[in-house]
């Protein structure tokens, strides 16, 4: 059975983790994977994680299933969360939110229930999306297409652009949006922008397809809702794919929530029933222990709070990085303009860099960054920058 097949190479993203790994120049800088770093390079455990699970572990008393909606407590708290306590559609009862296995899980459930609904359905998404967009979606059947959305020459948002593919969708198409900290590009619609993106969708009819993956990574965890508000409250029909991946800083837990809003309540019931059924044949049920650490955080007023505080750490520190690196490149003899760095959010940027200019960096210098030329910026600290800038300016002097 499988003697016709041969080996393929890495996912982009993941295939880093493991040549960095085997790399033993003690100079080497992971700029790969999406991952939040320290000054000293680690990932940590949240504070209020590590409270949160100590609770749990003196508290849980079995590990039986809980069925497929998981923790109940969880998908509550993270409606509440995403939409806002006070959101019409919560009131009406239109949302639903199921716990899925990581955000990447959310998408594949939004993928599958797509097929269900309308399997002719087509997914439009940003020019350029996270790679594992184009991986995922075509995996389950659903034809992916594009809309214009970064511009290379200024490292900016083709608003324009994106206005006028956005009026061409229609009833039946799903566009995909990722709500803050764009990955790959780092650029997001400022809030002006957003409320006449919300404003097309309503109009035209398409159903609107939210990725946020990093909330709380750009102006903060509320601000961050912001599309998916205005979406709920313009739009009849939503999918909200969350994580607590990054902003848990929770990754290996797998801890996701798929949301639909719908027309009313009785069709929201019903679209519950149809996520149970597609993911009772993929992975049964989700797995509950990270979840359950989110419910704790987020139904104590404490532990929440702390929760917002250290969100804003990790913010605070990729936007003061941002800023250094921006700068360091400037003082530099590097000619071209980098301040794009500086005015970006969240965890990713493109660095402009030909694919030969990101292998001489892994070659030469050990420093890991997707061949897309993206880098994540969270991975810098004081000892790599100079190191990092100095490689820089050799592979785009030469
Ligand atoms: C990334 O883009 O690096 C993250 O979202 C992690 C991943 O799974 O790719």
């Amino acid at each position: 059975m499988f003697e016709h097949l041969k080996a393929i190479p890495p996912d982009p993203i993941l295939g880093i983790i493991a040549a960095y790994a085997a790399d033993s120049n003690p100079k080497k800088i992971d700029l790969g994977i999406g991952v939040y770093r320290d000054e000293h390079g680690n990932t940590p455990m949240l504070d209020c994680v590590v409270e949160a699970e100590k609770t749990l572990l003196s508290t849980q008393t079995t590990k039986s299933y809980l069925g497929p909606p998981g923790v109940v407590g969880f998908n509550t708290a993270m409606s509440q969360l995403i939409f806002g306590a006070d959101s019409n559609a919560l009131q009406q009862g239109r949302i639903r939110t199921v716990q899925t296995p990581g955000g990447t899980g959310a998408l594949r459930v939004a993928a599958d229930l797509m097929k269900v609904a309308m399997p002719e359905a087509e997914l439009w998404a940003s020019d350029p999306t996270w790679a594992n967009h184009h991986a995922l979606f075509p995996a389950a059947g659903v034809n992916m297409h594009s809309y214009p959305y970064f511009d290379v020459e200024s490292s900016s948002l083709r608003f324009d652009a994106m206005i006028e593919g956005l009026q061409q969708r229609g009833v039946g198409d799903v566009v995909l949006f990722h709500a803050c900290c764009h990955n790959p590009c780092g650029v997001s619609p400022d809030p002006e922008q957003w409320q006449i993106i919300a404003d097309i969708a309503a109009e035209r009819g398409f159903t609107p397809m939210v990725d946020i993956a990093y909330m709380g990574f750009e102006r903060g965890v509320d601000e961050d809702c912001l599309s998916v508000r205005l979406f709920a409250e313009q739009c009849h029909e939503l999918i909200v794919a969350s994580s607590c991946s990054k902003n848990f800083a929770m990754y290996r837990e797998r801890v996701g929530a798929i949301s639909i809003i719908t027309r009313d309540a009785e069709k929201a019931a019903a679209v519950e029933s149809v996520i149970h059924n597609v993911t009772r044949p993929n992975y049964s049920m989700p797995p509950t222990h990270g979840p359950a650490v989110v419910d704790i955080i987020l139904h104590s007023k404490e532990l929440a709070a702390q929760w917002v505080e250290e969100v804003a750490v990790m913010r605070n520190r990729i936007n003061s990085l941002r800023k250094t690196l921006s700068a360091k490149i400037a003082a530099s003899q590097i000619q071209r303009d980098f301040s794009f760095l500086a005015r970006q959010s969240g965890m990713f940027s493109f660095l402009g860099l030909s694919v030969e200019q990101v292998h001489r960096l892994r070659d030469e210098y050990s420093i890991y960054v997707v061949n897309s030329s993206r880098v994540n910026v969270a991975s810098f600290n004081q000892g790599n920058m100079d190191y990092f800038v100095e490689a820089l300016a050799t592979v785009l002097n030469d």
